[in-house]
């Protein structure tokens, strides 16, 4: 199902109304400055790792990289040990990848196919499903209970090919996380695309750095004069915000042009018959909190993902993935040099990262004022200290909460302010 034209509509009137304020929409709140140790204190690094990354739902792995039973996969881009497995009923499963026995790593290449998981130390067996099976010279263990000592879990649900982990036994599930951005996605068609490529670039810089440059089109005309700025409109741009952290941009391309005038794109590569007008003809990216940024089209969807590697270091993973394309027209957007150099676009993202992360570390830096274009960032940060806890954030690192529960979506004053005119 794709947008209903009810809501293509207003979502133009919105980008009408975005171009045509004069000021910030009535009622939006000012925002006040973010504290620049929010990415140089290593006491909000620590919070981030207790709360953040154990609580939210992270994107581990494409069903393409574990596509039968017994296929598995490490994945320890959360500071955790984990091993997604494909089991014998067709769910993949998540567990820490350590056995229960002495905590040896059970599993040690990187991805594979197994029948069952035998412990490299001692050679304790666990099935596909994680359950301890056998264990070597049972009779010199007393009382050893093996029904109790299978790999520990960790919560693992899927939205379409994507699986997705969640280090928190309360979470809520995927899709309610997900929230009113999981219909929106229907479109996309995720339950059909195919991985196309996932790399990973080592960058010298706080992974919000590095994220928040792709969640604003504030920098298009500085950064990306030639790339970017010739097919996105960015004073048309209509940000939304989501329950959760989550957020929306829909940019259109600049007046006049159609999206294809701009994008010219070779007619054999495969689409999404499904996607409606404003995929095809805007430019649409969603971050999901806490660290997935993607935009959307009927040719792609590139999430790009930014990974704490330490306070000043980050890992940013590209992945592609497409419609199901023909033999010998693998989709190349973002995979260019199969992964050995970052696109075009990504490496003007990233060129000041370093320095930026430098400055915020001097003493004359003290935080960020952000614009109404950039109050998706502002957003996350609000919803980042609600996931930790207020009350356990010191005071100077705190962000206060002033965008209210008014501007959230489904609730949107731009909407009635844009029918009085
Ligand atoms: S640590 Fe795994 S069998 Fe001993
Ligand atoms: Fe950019």
């Amino acid at each position: 199902m794709s947008m209903s034209p009810e809501e293509v509509q207003t979502l133009r009137d919105l980008m009408e109304f975005e171009a045509a304020r004069t000021a910030p929409p009535e009622g939006f709140p000012h925002l006040p400055d973010i504290p620049a140790g929010r990415y140089i204190d290593p006491r909000f690094f620590e919070l981030e790792r207790q709360h953040i990354w154990k609580k939210s739902w992270l994107l581990a792995a494409h069903i393409d990289e574990l596509p039968d039973p017994g296929c598995f996969l490490l994945w320890e881009n959360a500071d955790q040990p984990i091993v997604l497995i494909h089991g014998d009923d067709g769910r993949i499963n998540a567990f820490y990848n350590t056995c229960r026995h002495r905590g040896a790593p059970v599993v040690t290449e990187k991805s594979g196919q197994k029948k069952r998981f035998a412990c490299p130390y001692h050679g304790w067996v666990y099935s596909r499903e994680g359950e301890l099976m056998a264990v070597r010279d049972p009779q010199d263990f007393s009382e050893l209970d093996l029904s109790t000592r299978g790999l520990k879990s960790v919560r693992c649900e899927s939205f379409g090919n994507l699986i997705f982990v969640n280090l928190d036994a309360d979470a809520p599930s995927l899709l309610d996380w997900l929230g009113p951005i999981a219909d929106e996605w229907e479109e996309f068609q995720f339950d059909q695309c195919r991985l196309a490529a996932r790399h990973v670039f080592d960058l010298d810089c706080n992974w919000k750095i590095a994220m928040e440059a792709n969640t604003e089109v504030y920098h298009v005309r500085s950064i990306h004069p030639t790339t970017v700025a010739p097919i996105l409109d960015d004073r048309r741009n209509v940000n939304t915000l989501y329950p959760n952290g989550h957020g929306r941009m829909v940019a259109p391309t600049p007046r006049g042009k159609a999206a294809l005038d701009v994008m010219p794109v070779s007619p054999d590569i495969a689409q999404l018959d499904t996607v409606g007008e404003i995929g095809r003809s805007c430019t649409q990216s969603y971050g999901l909190f806490p660290n997935w940024v993607s935009p959307l089209s009927q040719f792609a969807i590139p999430p790009i993902l930014f990974w704490p590697n330490g306070i000043d270091k980050c890992r940013m993973e590209t992945w592609t993935m497409a419609p199901p394309w023909k033999e010998g027209l693998r989709p190349s957007f973002w995979a260019e040099n199969d992964g050995k150099e970052l696109s075009a676009v990504l490496k003007e993202d990233t060129q000041f990262g370093e320095k930026i992360q430098k400055s915020m570390e001097s003493y004359g830096f003290e935080g960020v004022p952000l614009s109404y274009q950039e109050a998706r960032i502002y957003h996350w940060n609000q919803a980042a200290d609600l996931m930790i806890g207020i009350d356990n954030i010191p005071c100077e690192l705190r962000v206060e909460q002033v965008i209210g529960d008014d501007w959230i979506y489904p609730n949107d004053p731009r909407r009635e302010q844009m029918k009085k005119g």
